[in-house]
């Protein structure tokens, strides 16, 4: 039978993870693809701490140019994550006529338009994934399954972290620390979970989703970016009683000729599948033209999830080498409909917006006067509690109203002596 060599940078969680499934299941796999993946070198700053899987010493080498000029290695496997060094061997792996497999989805966001190039000029191909969803195979079922179809739009729970802390906010009435504080425990979230938190992961993933859907590789300045850690859980309450949850969402829309690209906490109706999607579970709503409305939903982080989009991958690759074939990572078709990407001060959207006013009468009439002035209208409103001379919550769903619009109502208002603290204001998605 004939064999692939491939090497491995980065023998961590998921390194270890695909090389556990190549042992495990290399019959397996080779009875269905008729060739023999073959691990010719690991590489990994620490070689020498015991792993829980058995492995050839002789195989394992600090030394990333052992795999990366090793002639006879066909394909390079990062999974070292990071920016640097990853797109230095990655780069030197291409010049050296190797493919890739990568999960590092903070690099293809960042770099993505260099490497994926440098691919396209090589002849060689970048496979990615365990990027997007972990084990969740959206990034084939975009590229393959739905290959004929045009998109309107995507809509992504994309971090299992900033989920499971919503999630624990809405079921067990938690804080928001308290909730990020047993993801810790859990092993759900890092130290310094800011990546996931402040939704800077979730925008990585939905550069990558944009490009796939609309074949635009936009940059991370290009999303407009809001994490949840300004999430109390009075808004997780009353946005309950209104009929919803929220969620952390990365969006790709396509409106009017132009395409918003945002992520941040959305109030989405407790009726939609999206708004189940509980705990460290990712999903991806997809919109098409000729298969509908597509629901990809499971597991969006962990060894061997990721193990399994990455060995998909490898088995990909091994495919295009044994046909001859070259399938370029750029062969997403740029959606010409779309002539810019919409500001975020220019989206239109419903809203959820909670006051901190003085309990005293008029007060309503006076933040609706501010709202009326900016074109703003109410479509529901309630005082939450009633306490004399205090301040009070007072919680307002809006019609849909210009982003921009909707800032300098709340400014004006924030500014009111009326109003003790700064106002939260939630878009809300009605998908
Ligand atoms: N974990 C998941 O569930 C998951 C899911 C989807 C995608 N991913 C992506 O998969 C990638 C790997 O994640 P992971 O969770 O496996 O991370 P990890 O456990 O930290 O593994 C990375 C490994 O690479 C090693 N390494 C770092 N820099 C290196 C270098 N310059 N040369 C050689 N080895 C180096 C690390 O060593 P040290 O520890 O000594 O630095 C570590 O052993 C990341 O891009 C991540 O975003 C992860």
């Amino acid at each position: 039978m004939k064999k692939i060599n491939i090497g491995l940078i980065g023998f961590g969680n998921v390194g270890s993870g695909v090389i556990k499934i190549l042992n495990e299941r290399k019959a397996f796999l080779s009875a269905k693809i008729g060739i023999d993946i073959n691990i010719k070198k690991i590489c990994d700053k620490d070689i020498s701490s015991k792993r829980k899987i058995k492995i050839d010493k002789a195989l394992l080498t600090r030394d990333p140019k052992a795999i990366i000029e090793d002639p006879q290695i066909d394909i390079v496997v990062e999974l070292m994550g990071g920016i640097h060094p990853a797109k230095e061997y990655i780069s030197q792996a291409l010049a050296k006529g190797k493919n890739i497999v990568t999960a590092n989805k903070a690099l293809l966001a960042q770099e993505g338009r260099v490497l994926l190039a440098l691919a396209r000029d090589r002849g060689k191909n970048i496979y990615f994934e365990a990027s997007v969803g972990a084990g969740i195979p959206i990034i084939k079922s975009l590229r393959e399954g739905l290959v004929a179809n045009k998109f309107s739009s995507v809509f992504g729970i994309l971090n299992g972290t900033s989920n499971y802390v919503l999630s624990q906010m809405s079921s067990f009435s938690c804080s928001f620390n308290e909730a990020l504080q047993e993801a810790k425990a859990e092993g759900f979230a890092e130290k310094d979970p800011t990546l996931d938190i402040e939704g800077i992961d979730s925008a990585h993933k939905l550069v990558l989703l944009t490009y796939l859907c609309f074949g635009k590789l936009v940059s991370m300045d290009d999303i407009f970016t809001e994490g949840i850690s300004r999430i109390s859980l009075a808004d997780v309450n009353y946005a309950k009683e209104m009929g919803f949850e929220i969620k952390l969402l990365s969006i790709a829309k396509k409106e009017s000729g132009e395409l918003e690209v945002r992520v941040h906490p959305t109030l989405i109706p407790d009726t939609h599948l999206l708004s189940t999607v509980s705990g460290i579970f990712n999903a991806i709503y997809v919109s098409s033209d000729l298969a509908g409305d597509l629901v990809f939903y499971g597991p969006g982080a962990g060894q061997s999830c990721a193990a399994s989009a990455v060995v998909s991958d490898l088995v990909d690759l091994t495919n295009d080498i044994k046909a001859g074939l070259f399938r370029s990572t750029l062969d997403t078709v740029e959606d010409k409909s779309i002539k810019k990407l919409r500001k975020i001060d220019e989206i239109e959207s419903r809203y959820y917006i909670r006051f901190m006013a003085k309990d005293q009468p008029g007060i309503l009439a006076k933040i609706a006067g501010v709202l009326a002035k900016f074109k703003i209208s109410i479509a529901t409103v309630a005082q939450k509690e009633r306490k004399k001379a205090q301040f009070v919550p007072i919680v307002m769903i809006i019609h849909e109203a210009k982003e921009k619009n909707l800032r300098a109502a709340l400014k004006v208002i924030d500014n009111l002596n009326i109003i003790d603290e700064n106002s939260v204001a939630i878009r809300i998605e009605e998908l």
